[in-house]
């Protein structure tokens, strides 16, 4: 394993979009999603896409502890995800009521940023053994999803902001109150 030199926001590989893995169950595809866990971990990053360490293929990895957004009982599911990795994902909106929320980015480091997305989605791809795998999503788990799944088609979170005085430097993030 190795980590991985992460790309930042200006790297032309964090602008195009990603291509489709031919073949989730490879070795090489185990390879890189190894070594994008481990970078993940290392630079204490919620999720990562495969474009982030220069590798223009369509494959995030992200986790959702359930310590990170308020949960009841029959949300947790919902609401926290295990490490996960996701090939060739495929996401679907299920209510379009759009949550806003705080997010940073590895390729973005400094900055924070209030987003607007869904609230609630679905989504499916390949595990690492070629199987299906589908989920709905919501709170920071559908936030999460959202945001890796945009670095696939070359979008990067700042694109997705309706308000840029809302851009801030993490150092200024105690001066903002959590909406909500
Ligand atoms: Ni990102």
């Amino acid at each position: 394993m190795a980590i991985l030199k992460i790309a930042r926001m200006g790297h032309p590989v964090l602008a195009r979009r990603a291509q489709e893995v031919a073949d989730p169950a490879a070795p090489e595809i185990r390879r890189l999603v190894a070594d994008m866990v481990e970078t993940m971990i290392d630079a204490n990053g919620a999720g990562l896409a495969a474009p982030q360490v220069h590798v223009p293929l369509r494959v995030v990895v992200f986790q959702a502890p359930a310590d990170r957004t308020p949960q009841t009982e029959n949300e947790t599911f919902d609401h926290a995800a295990p490490l996960t990795v996701l090939i060739n994902p495929l996401l679907e909106t299920i209510d379009p009521t759009e949550e806003g929320g705080w997010e940073g980015c590895l390729s973005v480091p400094g900055l924070r940023g209030y987003v607007e997305r869904p609230g609630h989605i679905r989504y499916r791809g390949f595990d690492l053994d070629g199987k299906m795998l589908e989920r709905s999503a919501r709170g920071f788990h559908a936030r999460v999803v959202q945001h890796e799944c945009d670095h696939l088609d070359g979008i990067l979170y700042p694109q997705r902001m309706r308000d840029l005085s809302k851009l801030i430097f993490e150092t200024e993030a105690r001066h903002w109150a959590q909406p909500e």
